[in-house]
This record gives structure tokens, sequence and C-alpha cells, in this order.
């Protein structure tokens, strides 16, 4: 039997952080300039169950038994052989790697957990449905981050721009597909800080929890926001999307989510000709975005280089 490979991109939020996570609707988009990869083969000269996960990226080589169940990897391979009914795998080995930055806002753990899930199911040939895969991450995302608005699953799942609104008890989550009018640029630097979304999303949660009302403002204020920006996108009027992002790193600013770094990163991207710019994902660290006009994104990019990002990535938005 020939190996089996499955990918899935990265992806970046481009409006509306943090407030998603308290049920405000926020814009996600997928990079595919990066991608983690999950290859699965089969290993007919070993007993059935026997199973190999090789991960170079974190150093990981292990059997799945030697695996503690809430290990991101086990736990995916197990709901994976659970969701398709198998009680006792054929041998196999599995070989993830990925060239998604790591604790960078850009979805790697998501999308980890998707081409494992979509290349396992496809080995055991029953390939899972797009709301299965996406479902079976969203659980792995909550061992990642405990409390996921579930954005990252879902833009990976579609690699289509999504907006995305979290469930309210009872309801499902509210994902559409929407219209990119007019492609535009996005320009991606990493502040090189290491920030895990927890973290973040934690100290955003006590800070919520100790000042209700100014928290509830500020998270409104980022849903309009959102809404402005999906409506521009719809029209392929990119020209008011600078100033919205702007607005919205504001936001994250008074939220207490950005750093030192990220503002810096952030002005000098402004002052070198990008539209607009803000932060991306948990914060405090990873990754900022700006919108920049196609023709300077190189000369942006070597500004950001120059100011300190570590890695600049260019994306087109596009349907
Ligand atoms: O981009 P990430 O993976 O760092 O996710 C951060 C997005 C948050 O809104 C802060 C959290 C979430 O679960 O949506």
């Amino acid at each position: 039997m020939p190996a089996i490979t499955a990918t899935a991109p990265g992806k970046i939020i481009l409006f509306g952080e943090h407030a998603v996570v308290y049920g405000h609707p926020a814009i996600a988009v997928p990079v595919n300039q990066v991608r983690a990869r999950a290859i699965i083969s089969a290993r007919p000269d070993q007993p059935s169950g026997w199973v190999r996960i090789q991960a170079p990226n974190i150093g990981l080589d292990a059997l799945l038994d030697e695996l503690p169940g809430d290990n991101p990897l086990s736990f995916t391979i197990n709901h994976v052989f659970a969701a398709v009914d198998i009680t006792r795998a054929p041998a196999m080995e599995i070989r993830i790697t990925s060239t998604i930055p790591i604790a960078a806002g850009l979805g790697s753990g998501a999308a980890v957990s998707i081409a494992l899930i979509r290349g396992l199911s496809k080995f055991l040939g029953k390939p899972l449905s797009d709301e299965q895969v996406s479902s079976l991450a969203y659980a792995v995302e909550k061992l990642h981050h405990g409390t996921p608005s579930g954005i990252d699953n879902t833009v990976i799942t579609y690699n289509k721009p999504v907006y995305f609104s979290r469930n309210k008890p009872g309801k499902a989550d509210q994902v559409e597909k929407f219209n990119v009018a007019r492609s535009f640029t996005i320009l991606i630097g990493d502040s090189g800080i290491p920030s895990p979304t927890a973290l973040t999303v934690g100290d955003v949660r006590s800070a919520w929890q100790e000042h209700q009302e100014l928290y509830e403002n500020l998270f409104t204020s980022v849903g309009t926001v959102v809404n402005q920006a999906k409506e521009a996108i719809q029209a392929g009027d990119i020209a008011t999307l600078g100033p919205l992002m702007d607005e919205n790193q504001e936001l994250l600013v008074r939220i207490g989510v950005s750093c030192e770094e990220l503002d810096h990163l952030v002005r000098v991207a402004r002052e070198s000709g990008a539209f607009g710019a803000k932060l991306s994902g948990g914060g405090r660290g990873g990754n900022m975005i700006a919108l920049v006009p196609g023709e300077s994104a190189k000369a942006i990019a070597q500004a950001l280089i120059s100011a300190g990002a570590t890695n600049t990535i260019v994306t087109m938005v596009r349907n």
C-alpha cells in the first residue's frame, strides 16, 4: 500500500481575536505558504496495533502506547480510531512535519491535527467529512488551550476565508464562507517572541472578570470593526480595510494583549507604506500583520526585518 500524505495550511486572524472567545465575530484566512504534513505508511512487518509516531520538529519518536493519553498526537490518533470504528489498527508509521512556526498565532497545532486526522482516516479507508475533521480538531484544540473559540480548526479545515462566531449554548457555531471581491496582500511579521495562546486568553479572562463592563464594551467595539471589515472585503473596498486594522489594533492594546515589540513592528509597517497593521492571534508576541500594496511587500518586509522581525511571509487573500 502506498504511503498516504495529507497537508493543512497555517492561518491568520485578520480581525476579531480575543473578542471571538466571547461570542463576537472574527475573520480568519488560510496561509498556504506554510503547511503541516502527515505521511502515513503501512508497516506489514509489525503486528497490528503497532503505531510509530515521528515528529522531528518537536524531537518526538515514540510508539503510540508509550505516549500519555493527553498528548495531543496520541489523543488525535485514538480519537480518529474511535471515529472510524477501529479497535485494532493495522501497523503503521506516522511522520509529521510542519513549516508553521509554533506558538506564533499561525495555527500550527490545529494544522497538525487536521493533516493527521485527514491522513489517518484516509489511510484507514474511511475519510471523514469536513464537519467531522473540524470537530475532532476542536477537541484537540481544547487540550492545547482550554477555551478555544473554534476559529482555527474551522478556517484550516475549509481552507477558505471565514467569518466565524462561536456557538452560544444550544446553538451551532456560525461559519460563513464569504466572498473576497478583490484579492489583497497581507504581510506577516514574526516578533520572534513565543507566546502560548492559553496564557493571553487566560489573562484576558481574568481582566474581563475584574472589569466586566469595560471588557464587554471593548469586545463589542471589536465586533463592530469585524462587521465593517467583512462588508469592505465583500465590496472590494480595500482602502477602508487599513484604517479598520489600525482600529482593531488600538482595541487590542486596550484589551492588554499587545507588547512593545509588536507595537514597534506595527508602527514600522505603517511608516514603511502599509495601509494598516495589527497584531494577529493571541498577542504579547507571535505575529503581526499588515495590509500592504503588493508592489511594496518586499520593501516593507525588509523594513520589518531591520526592525527586529525574525521572519516574514507574504500571502494573498482571495476566494
Ligand atoms: O491565533 P492563535 O492560535 O494564537 O489564536 C488566538 C485567537 C484567540 O482569539 C486569542 C483565541 C481563540 O481561541 O480564538
